[in-house]
């Protein structure tokens, strides 16, 4: 990377006492009051208002666009491409990079009909390097892990997370460190963290137990820690929201629906849309909104029942492993952007998941369980009046429908909820169910079962 000239100049800030610092500790919590921090530029601060390393709005546009024309990975990266909103690397260090972010932005007019809206378009942050949006944040977090010398990173993950760790630790000549709920990810993320040569501990706990665990366990060794807490990987996370505005010509849609677990990914987008906002680049905000599995809903109920005041953590539970998750470490960050915003938060059931789910793949387009409360939550909120229907809409695709093939076989094969409190009303499901037919191996078995399904 280039050098960091003094407007690129960024700092850490507690979200809490607004203690100020350039490193954080091991944890990444603030020593006065352990809250979290954020990243902030005092550079962009001049004479003429708020710039990016100098740049008019306009000078930012072009030069992201001029960008795409280039063949250094600094600029073929999705991510590093909008490196004027980026903390800078030192002197002499260049990113990890996988050629993260650049993810499509699509129509889904199938989806549009059932939620009765008449816009509504997927980023789909699945189409990353390894298959989640994590990517786009790590990119920016193992950097600057090497870049403070460290030979181990670990992460507490619900799978996606350890993957993009495992991955980009690989690739960046460090070694990685994951600790996972067993039995509570998919084979997919598992999978993955394998491959990329992690030192993969299933710990009998869930989420919340594994990232206690990895807080002591920071304190203790030289290990740089790759939660979301690490304000390096918000950074970015960011630059799906500024990318996704480019694809709109900078015109902000009325809505952006995030799915909420750990709260890192609502708490990025909504710092990019408010910096986004704070430089020129877009003349309003568009509402974010965040919704959780009602098995999964502590920030839920910390917006309705306690006005966001206190968050009381929970015992989490849903198939949509990815967000099973009942104490969100950035949940203060994500109630600010989403009361900036003038968004909301909605909760959304098991078979509401699972039906949308199978409503976006149905647009030729899929997603894992996770990403499919954004769907589940938009019919919800147009019900409710909070999106009308005129109003443009992205929904925000976390991950890639190939991370969790086990949900998607029970569900075509009806088994999905056999044997669990939701059985009776997953039945809404059957129209929606495609189990892969078993025939005789004839022309006539296929022909035949064409026509039926024809008729
Ligand atoms: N969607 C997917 C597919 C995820 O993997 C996650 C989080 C989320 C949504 C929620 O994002 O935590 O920023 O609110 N996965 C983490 C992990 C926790 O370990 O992979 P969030």
């Amino acid at each position: 990377m280039t050098t960091a000239t003094p407007t690129r100049i960024s700092r850490l800030r507690c979200i809490h006492c607004g203690h100020i610092a350039d490193r954080a500790d091991q944890d990444f919590r603030c020593p006065n009051c352990h809250d979290l921090f954020e990243v902030f530029f005092p550079g962009w601060q001049t004479s003429q208002g708020l710039r990016a390393h100098g740049h008019t709005a306009a000078e930012l546009k072009s030069l992201w666009l001029e960008r795409r024309a280039r063949l250094e990975p600094e600029s073929t990266s999705g991510v590093w491409r909008f490196r004027e909103l980026l903390p800078a690397l030192n002197d002499g260090h260049h990113p990890i990079t996988l050629r993260e972010g650049n993810t499509p932005l699509y129509d889904l007019p199938r989806c549009a009909q059932i939620a009765r809206i008449e816009h509504l378009q997927a980023k789909h942050q699945g189409m990353n390097p390894t298959a989640s949006f994590k990517d786009t944040g790590m990119t920016t977090a193992a950097s600057f892990a090497r870049q403070e010398g460290f030979r181990w990173v670990a992460c507490a993950s619900t799978g996606n997370t350890s993957a993009s760790m495992a991955a980009y630790a690989a690739r960046g000549g460090m070694r990685s460190l994951v600790l996972i709920p067993e039995g509570k990810i998919s084979w997919g993320k598992l999978s993955q963290a394998l491959d990329y040569g992690a030192v993969t501990c299933q710990l009998r706990t869930d989420f919340d137990g594994c990232m206690r665990i990895l807080n002591e366990v920071v304190r203790r060794m030289p290990v740089y820690l790759l939660n979301s807490v690490n304000p390096y990987r918000l950074e970015g996370q960011k630059t799906a929201a500024i990318e996704l505005l480019e694809q709109l010509n900078w015109q902000p849609p009325d809505h952006l629906i995030v799915p909420g677990g750990n709260l890192g990914n609502s708490s990025a987008l909504g710092k990019a849309l408010l910096e986004m906002k704070d430089l020129g680049l877009i003349s309003r905000l568009p509402k974010l909104s965040v919704i959780q599995a009602a098995g999964a809903n502590p920030f839920y109920r910390s917006f309705h029942e306690h006005h966001g005041r206190e968050l009381v953590p929970m015992q989490a539970d849903t198939l949509a492993t990815a967000i099973r998750i009942g104490n969100p470490a950035s949940w203060k960050k994500a109630l600010k952007v989403v009361q900036a915003t003038e968004g909301t938060v909605e909760q959304v059931g098991e078979v509401e998941i699972a039906l949308a789910k199978a409503e976006i793949g149905s647009d030729g387009v899929g997603c894992e369980p996770a990403s499919a409360v954004t769907l589940a939550g938009l019919k919800k909120l147009v019900r409710s009046g909070f999106v009308k229907g005129h109003e443009s809409v992205v929904l925000i695709l976390t991950g890639h429908v190939l991370k969790d093939p086990e949900f998607t076989l029970k569900f075509h094969r009806g088994d999905l909820f056999t044997g669990t409190a939701h059985e009776k009303e997953a039945s809404l499901l059957a129209q929606q169910q495609r189990a892969p037919l078993v025939l005789d191996a004839t022309v006539d078995a296929v022909v035949q079962t064409l026509k039926q399904l024809d008729s």
